[in-house]
Formats: C-alpha cells, sequence, structure tokens
C-alpha cells in the first residue's frame, strides 16, 4: 500500500510517501518493511532565524503558499505514480502550533474528500518514533539495523524542540509514558542557551558546531535531575546557569562561546542518555529507538549507541537518519501505517496539546 504523509506542525511543511508490500498494521507488534519514495520539505527557518526563533503567524502564513506545491511534488517525485496509487492520507493533528496544524490538517480533509481517500490522523510525537520504521536506519559507526527488525519491549526517547519524552512500547498498541521535561524540552534548552550565546536559531545545530572546537572541562554546568528517582527531565536550571556565567563576563570570545556550547551539549547529552538507559534496564527491552530533532545531534547518537553496546549488550539501539529525525511527513505515514485507524474526514480536528496520554 502507499501513503501520503503530510506533516506542517511547527515551521516545516513536508509532505512523503511511503510504500510497503503488505497491508496496514491494525494490532500487535509485527514490522513490516517501509520504503520512502518520495520526501519534500519546505522550510521557512531562514525567516525565523532573522527574528531568532518561530513568529506562528509568519510560519502559518507560509504554510499556505507551500503546502500544494509540497504535495504536488512528493507526488510528481514517485515515478509513474498517479493520485489513484495513492492508498490513504496520513496527516499531523499535534501537537503543535494551531495555524500550522490547521494548514495541513485542513487541507488533508480537503483532499481526502475529493479524492475519496481514507484519512488517518497522526499525533507528531507518534511521528518522531515510527521515523525509526522508515527504511533502513542510520549506521552511525557500528549499527545496520534494519527497521523491520525492531524488536518489542522497546524504549523510545523522544528528543523535540517542545518535548523531551521516555516512552515504553510494549507494541504498536502499548505505549506507555514513562516521563518527560518538567519545564524546557532539550530541544528548547539548546535554542535558549544558543539565544544568550549569540548564536542564530535553531540553537541545536548552532551549539553542536560550535562544540566542535570547544573544551567541555572549562565550564562544569549542573546536570539536572540526573539522579532522581524517575524519567522526568528538567532543563530550565541548565539555561539560568548559562546565563549566570554569560552576564558575568564582559566580553564573549569566540573560544568561550565553543567552551561553554562544549559543556552544555555534554550535560544535556550526558543526562538523556542516563535515563535512556536507566529506562531500558529497567524494562528489560530488546530495543531502544531515538527520535525528534535533537536526535540529529551527532555527539547524542555516538554515545547513545557507544554506551547501549557497552553498558546492556543485549538491548539494539535503533538511529533514524538524520533527515527523519528532525519533522518530516514520512515519519507521519510510517506511523499511520503501523495505527491504520481512519477516521471521517469531518470527525478530524487540529489539536495542539495533544500528548502521549
Ligand atoms: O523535532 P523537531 O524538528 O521539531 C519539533 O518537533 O520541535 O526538533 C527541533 C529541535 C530544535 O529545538 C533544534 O534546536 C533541535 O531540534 N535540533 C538539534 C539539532 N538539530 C535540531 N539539537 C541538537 N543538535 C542538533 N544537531
Ligand atoms: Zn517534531
Amino acid at each position: 500500500m502507499r501513503i501520503l504523509g503530510i506533516e506542517t506542525s511547527c515551521d516545516e511543511t513536508g509532505a512523503a510517501v511511503i510504500e510497503t508490500e503488505s497491508a496496514p498494521i491494525r494490532s500487535g507488534s509485527e514490522n513490516k518493511k517501509v520504503t520512502l519514495v518520495s520526501n519534500v520539505l519546505a522550510s521557512s527557518l531562514s525567516l525565523h532565524s532573522k527574528t531568532g526563533g518561530i513568529i506562528p503567524e509568519t510560519a502559518a502564513r507560509e504554510q499556505i503558499k507551500y503546502i500544494i506545491p509540497v504535495i504536488n511534488e512528493a507526488i510528481e517525485q514517485c515515478n509513474n505514480l498517479t493520485i489513484g496509487d495513492i492508498d490513504a492520507i496520513a496527516v499531523t493533528v499535534g501537537p503543535g502550533l494551531i495555524g500550522s496544524l490547521l494548514v495541513g490538517v485542513e487541507t488533508a480533509k480537503t483532499l481526502s474528500y475529493i479524492w475519496e481517500k481514507p484519512i488517518i490522523p497522526v499525533n507528531h510525537l507518534f511521528g518522531h518514533i515510527y521515523a525509526n520504521f522508515v527504511g533502513e536506519n542510520s549506521n552511525v559507526k557500528i549499527q545496520m539495523s534494519k527497521a523491520e527488525d525492531i524488536e518489542f519491549p522497546a524504549v523510545a526517547l523522544v528528543v523535540s524542540g517542545g518535548h523531551t519524552d521516555l516512552v515504553l512500547i510494549k507494541d504498536h498498541k502499548k505505549i506507555k509514558w514513562l516521563g518527560g521535561t518538567r519545564d524546557d524540552a532539550a530541544g528548547e534548552a539548546f535554542d535558549k542557551i544558543g539565544r544568550l550565546l549569540n548564536l542564530p536559531y535553531p540553537g541545536g545545530p548552532a551549539i553542536e558546531k560550535a562544540a566542535l572546537t570547544g573544551n567541555t572541562k572549562k565550564f562544569i554546568f549542573p546536570k539536572p535531575m540526573i539522579d532522581s528517582d524517575d524519567f522526568d527531565f528538567s532543563f530550565s536550571g541548565l539555561k539560568t546557569a548559562v546565563f549566570r556565567e554569560v552576564k558575568a563576563m564582559k566580553q564573549l570570545s569566540n573560544e568561550t562561546i565553543a567552551d561553554i556550547a562544549a559543556s552544555v551539549e555534554e550535560a544535556i547529552v550526558d543526562v538523556l542518555i542516563y535515563k535512556t538507559l536507566k529506562a531500558a534496564q529497567k524494562y528489560k527491552v530488546k530495543s531502544i529507538l531515538l527520535g525528534g530533532g535533537v536526535g540529529a545531534n551527532q555527539k547524542l547518537r555516538d554515545e547513545l549507541i557507544l554506551n547501549t553496546k557497552y553498558k546492556i549488550p543485549n538491548t539494539e539501539i535503533f538511529v533514524p537518519q538524520k533527515f527523519l529525525c528532525t519533522d518530516n511527513a514520512a515519519m507521519i505515514a510510517a506511523a499511520a501505517f503501523y495505527n491504520y485507524k481512519p477516521v471521517e474526514w469531518k470527525r478530524i480536528n487540529a489539536n495542539p496539546e495533544l500528548y502521549f496520554y
């Protein structure tokens, strides 16, 4: 079957087509091969980097311009396929920015009605998890696992601009939230600290780049809640610690920016890895899955793989390719394939507050 995915929860406008050899998964823990046929993304990021953050109305106005060309392009990129060859439409219904979500949801509903295709509403957070099920996983140095090899139970770490969550997946229908951030998400911390360091938006990739030449030993920042007895996170204290350091300085040299960036990156990565492995051990999982924009961070990817291999060698670690970690529509189509529940178009609504439970 072929599913057209549509994603517009934040500043990106995405459309993708996935193809599977089997009927959609409606229950259980079965895994099937999902092939990515086309993947198109338009971003208004350059507009937001000028303002140091996303302006919701600007994002939605841009998405209205992009959405139809992006969907057209995603279908055109599927050699010799026509709309008749698409079996279903999957769309992100939340969480996200309401204006942005509405662009994708209303477009998907209209297409579902006109083309007479089933439509499946998808939770964006589940999408980040299902990025792991799209094609082959990233082979960061040692790993060559295939998506269809993912075994349950699994623990997923979802780290994005708005979320930092650990969830336990017993099978496609049984997903239990274990813990999440009590304040800023990891990506949000990167973005806010990036701003304190005068780095361009988004802060995550900018801090990663600056950290390459930094010394992690020059600044020692807190690793919030690393020893707490739960699976919760907190990153606002880290931001405050950086704020205090920066405020006490007369001038912020490139060398100091690099040193702070390296220590911040290390603090965030250490906490994320420690808690993820703790959850994996507690629930004796067979797989660890990474998802979300922060999952594109090379240090997080490398160290998560190394620590898993070294500390819990019987657990497989899955890391999607970087373009599948940041927002995209392929993961939304994959999530719909594995949780195939079409809903009448009239009953689908955008829900900015949607969560895991
Ligand atoms: O998943 P995503 O694309 O959008 C949301 O659902 O929020 O995640 C965006 C977040 C931003 O906070 C961005 O700074 C962060 O992911 N990010 C990174 C990297 N690339 C994106 N953080 C650290 N290192 C990166 N390479
Ligand atoms: Zn996202």
